[in-house]
């Protein structure tokens, strides 16, 4: 039986991801995912019979249970306008499968290790082939470290010639410190500072335009984001 993320399907470059780590031929490769959620990133490498650790402090998106749902009659996607207010949509309960329910549905356990973890906070000093984490460093849970401490925890956990993926937030208005907290969010250009000389960057790209998100599980409001991307190696 093949499930599905509350997230939807992953995007192309976790393919790409994927296919490099496979054209290198590499032997015993690890692959962590800090921040798995319910295995949106996680179930495409253990599908692919590559050894997978996901890190969560949420238990839900782990073991499954019943998480808030925007109703929403039709599904207007809004541009970007720096007036845009959106209505708070009336929210209704739904069971979700966790990962490790999706896991274990598929089939495909031996090839996840699945810790409830707060990565931040309690690091661990294992290291892997490929570190990737789609949006976890903008969490308040995360607030109380900066940006430029939990890029280098996640860089620690790199092991010498494997690659590091971070997609990221950035501030929609580069100079509102208000609400573009800097704990938070990335401002143009900063990211490529704060990885150490161990890294070479393979790319690096940073949306100018916000994107709109509808109102989504755990978040009752339509809104914008802006997003970046980095792809590193670790070469020392
Ligand atoms: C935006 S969600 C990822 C959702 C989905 N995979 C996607 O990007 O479409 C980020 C995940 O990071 C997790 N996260 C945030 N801070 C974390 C921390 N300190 N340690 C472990 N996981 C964390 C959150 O619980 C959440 O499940």
């Amino acid at each position: 039986m093949k499930t599905k993320s509350i997230w939807g399907n992953p995007p192309k470059r976790l393919y790409k991801l994927l296919n490099i780590l496979k054209s290198e031929n590499r032997e015993n490769v690890e692959i962590c995912i800090v921040g798995c959620s319910d295995g949106k990133f996680l179930m495409p490498f253990a599908r692919a019979g590559i050894k997978v650790t996901g890190y969560d402090i949420d238990e839900i998106a782990l073991y499954g249970g019943e998480k808030l749902f925007p109703i929403k009659e039709v599904n207007i996607k809004y541009e970007f306008n720096t007036k845009f207010k959106s209505k708070d949509f009336p929210l209704e309960k739904r069971r979700v499968y966790g990962v490790c329910e999706r896991l274990h549905l598929e089939n495909l356990e031996s090839f996840a290790n699945v810790k409830l973890l707060d990565f931040y906070k309690n690091t661990p000093s294992d290291s892997f082939d490929l570190v990737f984490t789609s949006c976890s460093l903008h969490y308040s849970k995360n607030a109380e470290y900066s940006l430029q401490d939990k890029v280098q925890k996640l860089g620690s956990i790199v092991k010498k010639g494997g690659y590091l993926y971070l997609d990221y937030m950035m501030a929609i208005v580069e100079d509102d410190y208000e609400n573009f907290p800097e704990s938070k969010f990335f401002r143009k250009g900063q990211i490529k500072n704060m990885l150490s000389d161990c890294f070479e960057i393979i790319y690096n790209k940073e949306n100018f335009n916000p994107s709109f998100e509808g109102a989504h599980v755990d978040c009752v409001k339509d809104h914008f984001h802006r997003f970046g991307y980095i792809f590193a190696r670790r070469i020392k």
